[in-house]
């Protein structure tokens, strides 16, 4: 379960960070720590609380390797137990708005009327923005899950690096 810590412990665990360049390729990740990360994941702040990302986890010594040779050959992606791969969704457009808002309706059982405004105000931001726009702060919100995940993987003692040398 969670533990409780000092701002102490919060402060040695990001000195005990550093990006890991050898894994030991014998030593896996429990599911109870994959499911630390993956919450972590969902909990991250985004912009207008949109989470225009998504990740894949790859465990699969056959499929790292071929992650590997797309990142420069870079050992860590073939031996580290997890691969968390960060992406953006590729179409931020006013569907995408709604069903965000529809989903915000359903869980907090908020008011249309009170949604209304700020939804359309966001479906015409995303419909009438340039693409490349909204490609550039997706990816700006993926760094922040990308930072949020590094600072969870310190807390948990998961040695992680993180990456974007790859194609
Ligand atoms: C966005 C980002 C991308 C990175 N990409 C790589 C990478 O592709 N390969 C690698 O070995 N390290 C990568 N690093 C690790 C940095 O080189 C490392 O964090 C930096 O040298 C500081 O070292 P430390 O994290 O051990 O304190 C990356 C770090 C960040 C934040």
């Amino acid at each position: 379960m969670y533990k409780i810590r000092t701002t102490m412990d919060v402060i040695s665990s990001l000195k005990w960070r550093y990006a890991t360049k050898k894994f030991d390729a014998d030593k896996l990740l429990t599911e109870e720590k994959l499911d630390i990360l993956k919450e972590a994941f969902n909990l991250t702040a985004t912009s207008y609380g949109l989470q225009p990302v998504r990740m894949v986890v790859v465990s699969d010594k056959a499929l790292q390797q071929r992650l590997k040779e797309a990142a420069m050959n870079q050992s860590q992606v073939l031996d580290a137990s997890h691969v968390l791969i960060i992406c953006v969704e590729r179409k931020v457009e006013a569907p995408f708005v709604t069903n965000y808002f529809d989903r915000v309706k359903e869980v907090r059982e908020t008011p249309d009327a009170i949604l209304k405004p700020f939804r359309e105000m966001l479906e015409q931001k995303f419909d009438n923005q340039p693409k490349s726009d909204t490609r550039e702060w997706a990816i700006r919100q993926a760094y922040l899950t990308l930072g949020n995940l590094l600072t969870v993987c310190a807390l948990e003692e998961i040695d992680a690096c993180p990456m974007e040398g790859f194609e």
